[in-house]
């Protein structure tokens, strides 16, 4: 042996060694083919294309023994009738191709390969055959779930072999963890006390090496609520008068939507639904309103908070009475009553005469503010009295006048003490009083029929000289007071600054002749004298245009 055969045959033998230590000619599998489909077993080293393997074997190792596949010459290929036209060898490579996969050709498969330079070749490999994924189903134990209350699970369930499972929410993978787990080999997803935002959709991914397939979506409707039971009054406002229409309104978060109760001042009304309407309110109607949200499948309910509404009445008809008989100073009381026909009066307020009425000695406002009296009634008390009711939605006002009767005082007559005989006397009679007095006059004691405040006469005579009475009645306060006032009528021209008209006329007359006179008198002289006498007349002056000049 020359040392080039031996190093072949030392390769030989070492070919053989790795045979049976390595099983190098195929790769490490397994090989995966789906059902019905093609496989290709790969070989490690393939030949050059040139060289071709001397025999190729391929035989199944079964359950029940060995059971051959193929044996390839390079002339013949030598197949079983089990494999009759599905398989094919590369003679260059020795690779199997198997086709039209049936799930019993899964299994350990093992070759035989030997070179042309006398070298085998062995290996063994796994063919798994997968069945395709298909009818994916997702299969809750309930799809409306009461939130926090319940645990729902869902179970995907395909056909296929070697299936893995996903579950997807949305497009993001869910991992167990919290309220989520996942067991049954990721089969089975369980939320516990779902939430409303669990509703998913969810599906799940059952796959193969080969493909995925999904399940439809999972949805579930969970029910939850009612949560944030809100009432809304519109108008906006707590308080309305009588007559108005409003409307309340009620919302809460709820699935299924809520049953929407009603309640005033704690008891549940007849109506139900998202709108309590109030029309043409009355004042019985104000109180305390809120809502009642009921979901039947959570059996939760939820009030809303709730609003005080107050109704009132316009006020209206105020009226404020007074005595109706008359009021005399200092003896009669009065009792002025402040009311309304309608409305409830919140406050009073008393003005007289534009000022605020503030009580005194002698005037009396009542603690309620609603009549003031007034004991005894006092001059000053006269005047415009208003009373003033207020309630939080309007206010009303009346306004009385009353009239305190007084006097008559301080009666008095003016007129002349002392006439000179034929002229004419004017006697006025005055008093104080409230009403009006009126008054009679008598002379000497004597009543006269003069029931005026003047007393005239025409033309006195001598015998006009007495004393005359005034006599002033208030007939409200039955009181009369009189003044006496004294007349002397004396002889003419006996009282120095007393003219009579036929004197005074004569005066006027005896004035403008004297006038004419002294204008006749001056018209002469001036004739007879010249202008320089005139001159010195009226002073050193020397211009006489000067006198003139205005005219
Ligand atoms: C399997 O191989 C056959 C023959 O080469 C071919 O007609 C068929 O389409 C192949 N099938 C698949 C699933 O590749
Ligand atoms: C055998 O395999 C080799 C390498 O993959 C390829 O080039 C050749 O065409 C194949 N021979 C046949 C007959 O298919
Ligand atoms: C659904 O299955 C879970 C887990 O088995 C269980 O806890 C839950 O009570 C079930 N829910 C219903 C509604 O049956
Ligand atoms: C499933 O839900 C997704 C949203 O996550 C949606 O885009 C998709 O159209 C749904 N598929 C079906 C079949 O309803
Ligand atoms: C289940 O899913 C998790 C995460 O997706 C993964 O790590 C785990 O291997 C899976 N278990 C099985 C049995 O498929
Ligand atoms: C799905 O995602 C939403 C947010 O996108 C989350 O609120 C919900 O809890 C998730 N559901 C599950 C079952 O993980
Ligand atoms: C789930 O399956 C669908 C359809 O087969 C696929 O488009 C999607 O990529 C898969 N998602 C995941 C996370 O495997
Ligand atoms: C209230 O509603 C009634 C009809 O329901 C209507 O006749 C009345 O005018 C309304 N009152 C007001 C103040 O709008
Ligand atoms: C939900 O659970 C609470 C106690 O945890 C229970 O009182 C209530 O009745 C449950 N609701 C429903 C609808 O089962
Ligand atoms: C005020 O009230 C009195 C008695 O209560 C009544 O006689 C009078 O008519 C009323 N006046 C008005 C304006 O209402
Ligand atoms: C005034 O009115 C009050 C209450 O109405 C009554 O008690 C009082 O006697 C009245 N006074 C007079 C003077 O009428
Ligand atoms: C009136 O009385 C006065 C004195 O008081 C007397 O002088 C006079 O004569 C009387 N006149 C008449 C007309 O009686």
């Amino acid at each position: 042996m020359d040392v080039g055969n031996l190093r072949i045959h030392f390769a030989i033998f070492l070919s053989v060694l790795e045979c049976c230590v390595g099983q190098q000619a195929l790769p490490p599998g397994p090989v995966s083919g789906m059902l019905a489909g093609n496989v290709t077993f790969p070989t490690n080293s393939p030949q050059s294309p040139a060289q071709q393997f001397l025999t190729i074997t391929w035989t199944f190792k079964s359950s029940i023994g060995p059971v051959p596949v193929v044996s390839s010459l390079p002339t013949l290929n030598n197949i079983p009738a089990a494999y009759e036209g599905r398989v094919t060898v590369n003679r260059t490579t020795g690779s199997l191709e198997l086709r039209q996969l049936t799930l019993s050709d899964s299994g350990v498969y093992a070759v035989n390969m030997v070179t042309e330079k006398g070298v085998t070749l062995t290996g063994e490999t796994n063919l798994d055959v997968y069945a395709p994924v298909s009818e994916v189903t997702a299969t809750a134990n309930t799809t409306s779930p009461v939130e926090f209350n319940d645990t729902v699970s869902v179970t995907c369930s395909a056909r296929g072999s070697k299936l893995f499972f996903k579950w997807l929410n949305g497009t993001s993978e869910i991992v167990s963890g919290g309220r989520v787990s996942l067991s049954n080999g990721n089969r089975t997803l369980t939320i516990s006390s779902i939430l409303r935002y669990d509703s998913g959709p969810l599906y799940c991914n059952a796959s193969n090496v080969f493909m995925t397939r999904r399940s439809v979506n999972v949805t579930f409707d969970v029910y939850f609520g009612p949560d944030n039971a809100v009432m809304t009054t519109v108008p906006q406002n707590n308080l309305y008068t009588t007559g108005s229409n409003l409307t309340l309104s009620c919302s809460a978060l709820s699935n299924p939507p809520a049953e929407l109760h009603w309640a005033f001042n704690g008891n549940l009304l007849v109506q139900v639904g998202s709108q309590l309407k109030l029309d043409s309110t009355l004042e019985s109607q104000s109180g305390n309103y809120s809502c009642w949200a009921y979901n039947s499948k959570t059996q939760r309910y939820k009030p809303s908070g709730s609003s005080q509404i107050t109704i009132l009445q316009k006020i209206s008809g105020a009226n404020l009475t007074g005595p109706s008989g008359p009021m005399i100073a200092g003896n009669s009381s009065a009792n002025l009553t402040c009311q309304a026909k309608a409305g409830h009066i919140d406050s009073r307020e008393w003005l007289k005469n534009g000022k605020t009425l503030s009580p005194s000695d002698t005037v009396t406002i009542s603690a309620d503010k609603s009549s003031v009296s007034i004991k005894p009634v006092q001059v000053s008390d006269s005047g415009e009295y208003l009373c003033k009711l207020t309630n939080r939605v309007s206010n009303d006002n009346a306004v009385y006048k009353l009239i305190v009767s007084y006097g008559p005082g301080n009666v008095k007559v003016d007129g002349k003490r002392a006439v000179e005989v034929g002229t004419r006397v004017e006697l006025k009679c005055s008093a104080e009083s409230v009403p009006s007095a009126t008054f009679s006059w008598a002379f000497n004691d004597t009543a006269r029929n003069v029931i005026t405040p003047e007393y005239i006469i025409d033309h006195a005579t001598y015998k006009d000289t007495g004393r005359y009475t005034c006599v002033a009645s208030n007939h409200v306060t039955g009181l009369n007071a009189s003044f006496v006032h004294t007349l002397s009528v004396k002889e003419e021209g006996s009282l120095p600054g007393e003219l009579s008209s036929g004197a005074i006329a004569g005066i006027v007359i005896g004035v403008l002749v004297a006038i004419v006179i002294i204008a006749v008198v001056v018209k002469k002289v001036m004739k007879k004298r010249n202008f320089h006498q005139l001159e010195m007349c009226a002073g050193p002056r020397k211009t006489n245009e000067r006198i003139e000049s205005p005219y």
